[in-house]
């Protein structure tokens, strides 16, 4: 092989190795449609999974839910990165919020609970031309399913106060995402006024 085509074949391996997480950073960018409403992402289960919440519930402790549910949280793989270098999301993270019945003694399953049907699935997207305020908010439950697409909820849905006053980093609940909490800690960038103390009034 002359040094030429040797330079060529590492040129081309390089590429190769370069192109598969630019495939993987493109994953997941919010789509618009001409009406300004958003697409429900087909592959969020491939994106970058945050955690999973057993029956969470925010108000008094007696309104605690006898039948939890879980949710389980997805990043953008470009925006968990950018957040990893530097505790903060960029223009065009999009999360989503999956809710699925938790379920019992299913299969060999004796005690604790498993993950069943998806109840609803919601989204959040930074986009700060689009958004007063930066973030948009999305719930993708229809009267019989699941939508394809979802306009933004109103500013004055429940979504933007409580996910700008008891949050962590930005208008999301870092302080959930544990490995995320330890980089927004190191980076500086979780808000002065987030409290652990502090519950929803
Ligand atoms: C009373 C507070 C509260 C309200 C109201 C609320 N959320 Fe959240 N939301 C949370 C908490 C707490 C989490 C973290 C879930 C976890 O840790 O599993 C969360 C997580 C999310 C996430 C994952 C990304 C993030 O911001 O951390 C999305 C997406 C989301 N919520 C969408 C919505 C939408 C859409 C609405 C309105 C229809 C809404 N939420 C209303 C408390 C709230």
């Amino acid at each position: 092989m002359t040094m030429r085509s040797m330079a060529q074949v590492c040129g081309l391996v390089l590429m190769s190795m370069m192109s598969v997480p630019e495939a993987v950073l493109a994953q997941g960018a919010p789509a618009f449609g001409a009406d300004g409403a958003l697409a429900r992402p087909a592959d969020y289960r491939e994106w970058v999974f945050l955690t999973t919440g057993l029956g969470m519930t925010y108000g008094p402790a007696k309104d605690v839910n006898p039948n939890p549910m879980f949710d389980n949280v997805f990043v953008t793989p470009a925006a968990y990165r950018a957040f990893m270098q530097t505790g903060a999301w960029p223009d065009k993270t999009m999360f989503i919020l999956e809710v699925r019945e938790a379920q019992k003694n299913v299969s060999i399953n004796n005690g604790g609970h498993t993950q069943g049907k998806i109840v609803a699935v919601e989204a959040a997207v930074k986009d700060s031309a689009r958004f007063p305020g930066g973030w948009g908010y999305f719930t993708f439950d229809g009267p019989t399913g699941l939508t394809g697409k979802a306009a933004a909820l109103p500013q004055t849905a429940t979504c933007y106060r409580c996910h700008s006053a008891n949050t962590a980093v930005e208008n999301t609940f870092v302080q959930f995402y544990p490995t995320l909490m330890e980089v927004a800690t190191a980076r500086g960038t979780v808000k002065k006024t987030y409290d652990p103390k502090r519950k929803v009034e």
